[in-house]
């Protein structure tokens, strides 16, 4: 492993197959330490099962996914998840029947130490102050924003290196998608690596520092936001 890929998310040649439809085609993608990297593409592009195939939920059937030196093609998820990698799925589900409280512990049910517990759902707190208010209160009474903050929440409990975000501001009001667009750019400056799947391409680019754009299972255009913002691809993928 070279330094630069300490904590790097690499992903080479992967193809991944539901049955017969094949869905990725030859993924090749890094996720650069420390910095927030995009993964853009229209509906059906395959984003999920990117997100699927790093996490082995739909392991890849050809290809390799390397994170901080480790090879995770092939290792169930719970060894992935424990490389240090937490995930908010897309359609951020919340247990409905737990308090607040209860679904962030269930994040951090990996580390034996309470006092280690204590302190992170205290940085939790601090990162989500209107959580704190309602540590008590049922998940499923929370609105929206409250639950994608549930959600974001119990990803930080397990101390992830790389947080893997698949359109966590779907379905939010546009003032709560600038705040999640705020709070993941925060979570990234306190050293998390980012791999972020949005529809909001605007809001995106404008916190990213690379990005990719997937059609059919492919990537189909790369770069920075500057240039991904002029590529027809973008244009392509979300305004027809
Ligand atoms: N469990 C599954 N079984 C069979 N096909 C699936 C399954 N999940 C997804 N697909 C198909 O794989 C393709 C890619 O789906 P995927 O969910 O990865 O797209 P996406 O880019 O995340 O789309 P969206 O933006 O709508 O979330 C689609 O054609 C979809 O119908
Ligand atoms: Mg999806």
């Amino acid at each position: 492993m070279s330094g630069g890929d300490e904590n790097a998310l690499i992903v080479e040649g992967v193809y991944t197959a539901y049955d017969k439809a094949d869905v990725l085609d030859n993924v090749s993608l890094r996720g650069e330490p420390g910095k927030i990297t995009c993964l853009l593409g229209s509906n059906g592009s395959g984003k999920s099962t990117l997100i699927r195939s790093i996490l082995g939920l739909t392991p890849p059937n050809r290809g390799r996914i390397v994170f901080n030196g480790t090879e995770l093609t092939g290792l169930p998820t719970h060894k992935i998840i424990a490389t240090g990698i937490a995930c908010i799925p897309e359609g951020r589900k919340v247990f409905p029947k737990l308090t607040v409280e209860e679904n962030l512990r269930l994040g951090g049910y990996q580390e034996p130490s309470a006092d280690v517990v204590r302190k992170r759902l205290d940085h939790v707190y601090e990162t989500f102050p209107q959580l704190k208010e309602r540590k008590e209160q049922v998940a499923g009474t929370l609105s929206g924003g409250e639950q994608a903050m549930v959600s974001i929440g119990r990803g930080l409990m397990g101390a992830p290196k790389l947080l893997l975000l698949d359109e966590p501001s779907l379905g939010l009001s546009p003032i709560l998608v600038k705040e999640n667009f705020n709070t993941i750019r925060r979570i990234n400056e306190q050293g998390v690596t980012v791999f972020l799947v949005e529809q909001n391409v605007r809001q995106t680019l404008a916190i990213a520092d690379y990005g990719y754009v997937l059609s059919k299972g492919r990537v189909v255009a790369h770069g920075t936001p500057e240039v991904l913002g002029r590529t027809k691809e973008v244009h392509e993928a979300y305004f027809g």
